[in-house]
């Protein structure tokens, strides 16, 4: 991947290294335990009752027979539930009442009932007898497009053009205008929604499956007016966000309540049918895509007007023309999203939101015009090349595109392909390769840590993020080894608890780059400090060494130029009389980065909003597939891929192959599987299992091949690193569907490609 270092140089290398997984002993021998594993004294059992119809009132909820059910403590609904504080801008996300008579959307919570064990507690929930007043729910966003409406609340802008796009489409005719969609999506992490609430008098702790400790901890000490330090956030592994745990969802608040109404601690864990309701999903859209070029497929204009859906009291809006916006050089864009409110429940940020689904339009559209011109896809794409970010106008701080075609594209053997649709085969099958562009933001939010030396010179750091099973643990264990110069086995990482400095909630691809950076800066700083006891101790073997002249390596500090010169951290403790010395930091972004650019909101938000931003910061990729579409059936399966990223500086060459499969695998689950299909007459998700609701099994993912393009970003943050959660989805459906164009000569517009689709 790079030139060989010298061998001397590679031993100290710690950043970098494929090392495995520092907690993956503990999660194969059961040993990581998840927010709902955990048991505490004299703990009782919530069990949710959610609405059957989507638009209504609950006139009358007869709880008489569930109180009478064997084993149950409390019964909650609106009627007898202890009140809260209602915050004025909503955190959770979904701003409706946690109980509330008036129904919105099906499976909104309106009873919690609470038992001595689960299995009493989900027999009760079942006798809950609730009446309505229901009307016919508006669930149809096609229907409903008039009614639209422009959100206000969004963290990225719904309105954004440059140039005249108008004037543009008037002088050249547009060469695509099509409509393209993507469906509802729910986020099923392994691990569902669970939470365990108990008070001590007016103090608050909370075991809670999140991707933000400190947000959970926030919306909790808002919503019961308590101060920040009575609540406490537990959470040290996570299985799986992808979104829907980056904000906080009734249950959470609702355990709290229960648990304050009956005095002992509360459990709830969702259901994964309950998975489908009231924590969120990716909301439909439809982007109506323009684009203008003249013969020679130079773009002249684009234009993105996209709808989404969204609840009834949120303005959740997914950024599609995010994408759109500065992917390529064009002088005349014009992006608009609408909203459109239905009975259902709020929508929310699920992996890449806007360049996921923004990329299918967008990458689509491209390969449209490309066919429709007979120029190659990547020529074309590399004749609209965007050498400067034109959405702002700012230079890009780095971006390797060019090397991430060229490398992916000699690697798939994209020169074999005949570009004529139909025209390749291997037996029966249609083959067809299709390639699209993969792009995220590189976020970068403010963060702390703590690093500890103890006495026998092992380090513990303590930071308030939390491993959704990327690899945090790991990153984190290496940047801290790499920087203080002692071996990866004798650092300690403690995430997971709103107690340690607080960092921003995993979402945005920004945990490496934030948590990373602030790991490194305490460890820099203990670093320092530690030379510093040295060097001004005349009985040390350092004494009057300038501590640039100080090198650590193996739990030792030398002297550079005299290796005899040295002393271990061990001793240094000893000498000092110290049991621990520890330094806490804080990283933030500076000017050179404006706000948030995508992701959940985390609550530490660059603090410089509103200066200038200096450069406009992104991961690049570009994703090749080949696929066999049978010519009778329809049927499409995928034989390889090949994906090529550049991402900055690689801290874990293992765990980063990981997240970018991964998100190369949810791109074909949504190319080819992935959709929550509604029952137009109840307002119903109906598909809300994992036999119905389609994801990728080991046998449709094709081999992957994996190119680390080499980059380095200190713009982006001190570590070099930029964000790989999310970029791996982008692109993804859109190759998919463009090798599906390639192999039959049928361009499916709406996702996910089924075989019915092309029949
Ligand atoms: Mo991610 S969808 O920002 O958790």
């Amino acid at each position: 991947m790079s030139e060989a270092p010298k061998k001397e140089e590679s031993k100290q290398k710690i950043v970098g290294q494929p090392l495995d997984r520092v907690d993956g002993r503990l999660k194969v021998t059961g040993g990581a335990r998840y927010a709902a594993e955990f048991t505490v004294p004299n703990m009782l059992y919530g069990v949710l009752v959610q609405s059957t119809v989507a638009n209504g009132r609950a006139r009358r909820i007869d709880t008489s027979a569930a109180q009478r059910a064997p084993g149950v403590i409390a019964v909650i609904t609106h009627a007898n539930m202890p009140p809260v504080e209602r915050p004025s801008n909503p955190p959770s996300g979904e701003s409706i009442p946690l109980l509330d008579p008036q129904v919105r959307y099906s499976g909104q919570n309106l009873a919690v009932v609470v038992a001595n064990t689960f299995e009493q507690a989900e027999h009760a929930a079942a006798l809950v007898h609730i009446e309505y007043d229901a009307q016919a729910p508006s669930v149809d966003m096609e229907a409903r497009l008039k009614d639209a409406f422009t959100p206000q609340t969004g963290n990225r802008p719904a309105e954004s053009k440059r140039g005249d796009y108008a004037a543009a489409v008037k002088s050249a005719p547009p060469r695509v205008e099509q409509v393209y969609r993507t469906p509802t999506e729910h986020h099923n992490p392994m691990e569902p929604h669970a939470t365990i609430a108990m008070w001590r008098g007016n103090k608050l702790t909370v075991y809670d499956a999140t991707q933000g400790v400190a947000n959970v901890a926030d919306n909790l000490a808002e919503l019961f007016g308590l101060e920040d330090d009575d609540v406490h956030v537990i959470d040290p592994f996570v299985g799986g966000g992808f979104g829907c745990k980056g904000q906080s969802w009734p249950h959470t608040p609702l355990a709290a309540m229960a648990a304050r109404a009956v005095g002992r601690p509360v459990k709830i864990v969702l259901t994964r049918k309950q998975m489908f309701t009231s924590n969120g999903h990716r909301p439909e859209t439809r982007q109506a895509t323009t684009l203008g070029a003249g013969a020679d497929g130079k773009l002249t204009a684009i234009a993105h007007h996209a709808y989404g859906h969204t609840s009834q009291a949120d303005e959740f809006m997914e950024p599609t023309g995010s994408p759109v916006g500065m992917l390529y050089s064009c002088a005349n864009v014009e992006i608009q999203h609408k909203l459109v409110r239905l009975n259902i429940g709020a929508p929310t940020y699920m992996r890449a939101p806007g360049e996921s689904s923004g990329s299918f339009s967008i990458e689509t559209a491209m390969d449209e015009l490309a066919a429709s011109l007979g120029v190659d896809p990547i020529e074309l794409r590399l004749r609209n090349y965007a050498e400067i970010d034109e959405s702002t106008g700012h230079p890009f701080s780095s971006k390797s595109l060019r090397a991430c075609y060229s490398r992916a594209a000699e690697a798939f053997g994209w020169a074999k392909r005949n570009p004529k649709p139909r025209s390749m085969r291997d037996g029966r099958w249609l083959v067809g390769y299709g390639m699209a562009t993969a792009t995220y933001p590189a976020n970068y939010r403010p963060a702390g840590a703590k690093a500890i030396m103890l006495a026998d010179g092992s380090v513990q750091i303590l930071c308030g993020t939390q491993d959704l099973g990327t690899g945090t643990y790991t990153i984190l264990t290496q940047i801290a080894a790499e920087t203080l110069g002692v071996a990866p086995q004798n650092v300690r990482v403690m995430i997971g608890d709103s107690r340690y400095p607080r960092a921003p909630t995993s979402g945005g691809s920004c945990s490496a780059t934030s948590t990373g950076s602030a790991v490194q800066a305490a460890a820099q700083a203990l670093r320092g400090r530690l030379i510093g006891y040295t060097a001004q101790d005349e009985a040390s073997p350092l004494w009057n060494v300038k501590s640039s002249e100080i090198e650590t390596k193996d739990g030792r500090l030398s002297a550079k130029s005299d290796p005899s010169k040295t002393v271990t951290y061990a001793d240094v403790m000893k000498r000092y009389g110290r049991r621990s010395v520890e330094q806490e930091a804080f990283a933030r972004p500076g000017i050179e980065r404006g706000p948030a650019a995508g992701g959940a909101p985390t609550g530490t938000e660059p603090a410089d909003k509103g200066k200038s931003q200096a450069y406009s910061m992104h991961g690049f990729g570009a994703q090749f597939c080949e696929v066999r579409v049978d010519p009778e059936l329809g049927i499409i399966r995928l034989a390889r891929w090949t994906g090529a990223f550049a991402l900055g500086k690689v801290l874990n060459a293992k765990t980063l192959r990981s997240q970018l499969e991964g998100g190369i695998i949810w791109g074909i689950g949504m190319g080819l599987q992935e959709e929550t299909l509604m029952d137009h007459r109840y307002g119903r998700f109906v598909n809300t299992n994992l036999a119905e609701y389609h994801v990728p099994v080991n046998a449709d993912v094709p081999p992957i091949e994996l190119i680390l393009v080499e980059e380095e970003d200190k713009l982006v943050s001190p570590i070099g690193a930029k964000g790989a959660g999310e970029i791996g989805i982008t692109g993804a459906a859109a190759a998919i569907g463009n090798a599906v164009y390639h192999a039959t000569g049928k361009r499916i517009r709406a996702l996910p490609i089924t075989l019915d689709k092309l029949l």
